[in-house]
């Protein structure tokens, strides 16, 4: 009797319990067959129905880069000039054709935003970086932040550049015929340089080790290991996750605290010395305050200034230890640059060493194929922001849609690179512009979103190459990794076990 009035009651419990749950589960098909049929409705190849289970599985347990991951998805469509996928039901398009990518870059008006985004309340600084802005915040933010690299604000950052190489340099002599990590003296340099350009402060990082408090925060500021992969994965794919999941793209405390500290230094004693960047920021904060009280506030200054250092410090460190790696294991190459070094530069003064970098064709050359080979942005994203109907195919890229292009998988496209994965600065005799306009080259982005530091960054590491090259030549020895293994659970390219190479003083 007992027994019976319990199966009643759990069959009064849990028939209902089984009939809602499959009608949730059939309207989730439902809406699960609505959206993944989008692509398929307009004619446009998919990539996967379940992009987010089978595709990202391989980049979410680490066994491959983000960068060799859409490498294989743009090899998988060779055909195509665009394929479709989806995340979490959201269409997303993923462009091939360079004549394609060029109409997208060339049309800022329908895509000024990036697919990344995130809601001031959701983080107030994060959402005012200029690299997460939409418009019209962007465009007032980006405005601004161009005059930091005026041709006399440029200039002046040049001697701070030239200063700190010479520092490395000195720091290099006590290693002659020894063997060095270069990615820690690459980022060494780099610390000293941005903090000191950027931030102005001191920070003092010695050539031979990771032990500084800068250092560390820049190194980390996008939070370590796995937590930096699905930080981005989550801001780019999936920015509505961004507030549930309560993910910070700046995940280090330490350099919101340096830049607030700079900022209040400069309101305790209006102190601008001249070429501090920071100090310019926050004069125009000053100016534009009164106009805008709601928009250039703190938070403004403090995301834009962390936004410059930490897009400074990863890609210029790699940039210059590649460069020395490529160098090594090429030594005809390294020898005709210090030769072509040598022919320019005959003494220690910085205006013709600036003057002569721009002269140096090989020079050119050779940084320009580095960012060929090791693209250290791995993708350009952007959001349609009204309907475009792509000429080419008549497809109606419909507003709110994502568009993801690989820079690195073009770079490593056999069609416009033969060879690819061979570092050949002879690519790039006749210059970088002819690449450009196929819309095969593009290390900084495209548009009027490109990458606001390319020249900063181009300018400062042929110094550095110049600079280091004059006094040491590097070779590779028993530790130096061929190919060098990158750290896949990261989204920039930062080698695993470091750049091993054997330095002799010239
Ligand atoms: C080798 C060094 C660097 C590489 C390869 C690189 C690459 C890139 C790429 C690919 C983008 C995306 C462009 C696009 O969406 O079209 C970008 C954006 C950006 N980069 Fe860089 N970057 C480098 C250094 C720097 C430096 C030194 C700074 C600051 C001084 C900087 C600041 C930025 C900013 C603020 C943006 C966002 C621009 C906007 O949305 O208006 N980058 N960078």
């Amino acid at each position: 009797m007992f027994k019976k009035l319990i199966l009643k009651m759990l069959s009064a419990i849990l028939v209902p319990l089984f009939l809602a749950l499959s009608a949730c589960i059939i309207v989730f098909m439902f809406y699960i067959k609505k959206y993944y049929k989008y692509w398929e409705k307009r004619n446009v190849p998919i990539e996967s129905n379940f992009f987010l289970v089978n595709n990202t599985y391989s980049v979410f347990s680490g066994k491959l880069h983000f960068g060799s991951f859409l490498i294989k998805l743009y090899q998988s469509h060779p055909e195509d000039p665009y394929f479709g996928f989806y995340i979490l039901g959201k269409p997303h398009l993923f462009i091939r054709c360079p004549n394609v990518i060029k109409r997208i870059c060339e049309n800022h008006e329908y895509f000024q935003d990036r697919s990344f985004f995130c809601e001031e309340r959701v983080d107030p600084i994060v959402s005012k970086s200029v690299f997460m802005a939409r418009n019209p915040e962007w465009r007032d933010s980006r405005q601004k932040l161009n005059t930091l690299f005026s041709p006399a604000k440029f200039k002046a950052m040049v001697p701070k550049i030239l200063s700190h190489c010479k520092e490395m340099n000195l720091s290099l002599e006590q290693y002659d015929n020894q063997i060095i990590d270069v990615q820690i003296t690459a980022e060494s340099l780099i610390t000293n340089v941005v903090s000191h350009i950027f931030l102005g402060i001191d920070s003092q990082c010695e050539y031979d080790t990771n032990d500084n408090v800068v250092k560390t925060a820049m190194k980390h500021v996008f939070g370590k290991g796995w937590y930096q992969g699905l930080a981005f994965f989550v801001y780019t794919f999936a920015p509505k996750l961004v507030k549930v999941l309560k993910i910070s793209l700046i995940h280090d405390d330490f350099i919101k605290t340096i830049v607030k500290d700079v900022m209040r230094s400069y309101y305790d004693t209006k102190d601008i010395r001249g070429t501090r960047v920071i100090d310019i920021l926050a004069k125009n904060n000053i100016n534009i305050y009164q106009e805008s009280e709601n928009f250039f506030d703190e938070n403004w200054l403090v995301g834009q200034s962390s936004t410059i250092v930490l897009a400074s410090f990863i890609p210029m460190s790699a940039f210059f230890a590649l460069s020395l790696y490529e160098l090594s294991l090429n030594q005809e190459y390294q020898e005709k640059l210090r030769e072509e070094i040598f022919g320019f530069i005959s003494d220690e003064n910085f205006d013709e060493t600036l003057e002569s970098i721009r002269n140096m064709k090989y020079l050119n050359m050779v940084v320009a194929e580095i960012l060929r080979l090791y693209p250290l942005g791995d993708f350009v994203n952007r959001n349609c922001n009204k309907d475009y109907v792509l000429q080419e195919t008549g497809l109606k890229v419909e507003k709110g849609t994502p568009i993801m292009i690989s820079v690195s998988a073009i770079h490593a496209d056999p069609k416009f690179f033969p060879d690819p994965c061979k570092f050949d600065p002879g690519r790039f005799e006749n210059g970088t512009k002819e690449f450009e306009r196929a819309g095969v080259y593009f290390p900084f982005g495209f548009g009027q979103r490109s990458c606001l530091g390319g020249r900063f960054s181009l300018v400062a590491i042929k110094i550095a190459l110049v600079e280091v090259l004059r006094k040491f030549k590097f070779e590779p020895c028993n530790e130096t990794e061929r190919p060098i293994m990158f750290d896949n659970r990261v989204i920039n390219i930062s080698p695993i076990n470091g750049i091993k190479l054997r330095i002799t003083k010239l």
